[in-house]
């Protein structure tokens, strides 16, 4: 029963709380209200009119670097710069998104756990005045010193899992699901302990052919402890170093709202528009002291790329981003 009911399509959440953005908004106030706004306006045609004059979202990579070999993972297929971020850039970008008001930020890229400095560095980033700030760990690497770190700094912590059995995580992320599942009941009761509500706690799950049967028993065993599970589609990375030459079927339906909202900055200083892993081809800048957020965001490269989607014709990396990658695995 449970079993038919249950969301396998990228985006599908489940939500204790019901409405996340309720949630979120409930919890944090009326000025996360105007951001999500802002966000949600990023969604439709309407912002494409004009631009927003700041990114709503920086995403940093601390580390080029991983603990894991996950099977399904870009980072098998080219090489990696194994940069971590240097601590002097990245006071110097805090200070930046502080300066402009960014109002979000997240770490997603690489693990960023694994950075020397990670637990020194969140906190740094928790002091940056964001509304949101969300960390996105494969979860190994939370101890307890980790733990309140996250606690005093984050919104929210993704932590990907992506089975219910040692077995299924082992074939797939090569790690040790028990000492993960120790790790964010760990989390849990800590966060319990100090009696806060947030950082809200993300567990997701890719679904793929190889932990599809695992679904119904990660639902189970998970929904009523953490605040959402995310399920997430495999995106198939075979063709990225190769850009395929692509005539888009109805280029008018070809929509991204990353470029109207977001820069992403690598480890070893890299600017991008987005943090797919097509958009190494869309090297913006490299950040430098006394570079600001708001030029590279201004530039005429980012807005050239936001007027491809105004014209219909996104360039050759955004339409293998788009038409070229996903399918199920
Ligand atoms: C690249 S990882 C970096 C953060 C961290 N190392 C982790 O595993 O959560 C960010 C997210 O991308 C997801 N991911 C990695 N490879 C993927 C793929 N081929 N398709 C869909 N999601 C993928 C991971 O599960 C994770 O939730
Ligand atoms: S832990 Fe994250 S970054 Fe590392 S290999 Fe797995 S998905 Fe990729
Ligand atoms: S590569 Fe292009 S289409 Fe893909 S997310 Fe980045 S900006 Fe959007």
């Amino acid at each position: 029963m449970l079993e038919n009911a249950l969301p396998v399509e990228y985006g599908e959440r489940l939500c204790r709380h019901g409405d996340l953005d309720r949630y979120l908004i409930e919890l944090f106030g009326d000025a996360y209200r105007a951001y999500r706004e802002k966000w949600a306006l990023t969604c439709s045609d309407k912002v494409q009119e004009q631009d927003n004059p700041l990114p709503l979202h920086v995403s940093l990579e601390l580390a080029d670097r991983c603990n894991l070999r996950c099977v399904f993972c870009y980072r098998h297929l080219s090489e990696q710069t194994n940069a971590a971020m240097d601590a002097g850039m990245f006071r110097e970008i805090m200070q930046e998104i502080r300066r402009l008001g960014i109002p979000a930020m997240d770490f997603s890229l690489g693990e960023p756990l694994v950075h020397p400095q990670a637990g020194e560095l969140i906190r740094l980033a928790g002091e940056s005045g964001v509304l949101d700030f969300i960390l996105t760990t494969n979860g190994l690497l939370l101890d307890d010193a980790m733990v309140d770190a996250c606690l005093d700094s984050l919104t929210r912590i993704h932590i990907s899992v992506d089975a219910v059995t040692p077995e299924t995580y082992k074939k797939l992320r090569g790690g040790d699901l028990l000492r993960l599942e120790r790790n964010i009941h760990n989390f849990l009761d800590r966060r319990e302990k100090r009696g806060m509500k947030h950082p809200l706690v993300r567990l997701s799950f890719i679904v793929m052919d190889s932990n599809r049967h695992e679904i119904g028993a990660f639902v189970e065993k998970w929904q009523h402890l953490v605040d959402y599970i995310d399920f997430q589609t495999y995106i198939s990375h075979d063709f990225v170093d190769g850009l395929a030459d692509i005539v888009a079927p109805d280029p008018s339906a070809l929509r991204c709202p990353d470029p109207f909202r977001y820069l992403s900055i690598r480890a070893d200083g890299g600017l991008y528009p987005c943090c797919t892993f097509y958009s190494k081809h869309l090297l913006l800048d490299k950040f430098r002291s006394g570079l600001s957020l708001e030029s590279v965001w201004n530039s005429p490269r980012m807005t050239a790329l936001r007027q491809s989607f105004r014209d219909k014709a996104p360039c050759k990396a955004c339409l293998n981003c788009l038409l070229g990658a996903t399918q199920q695995g």
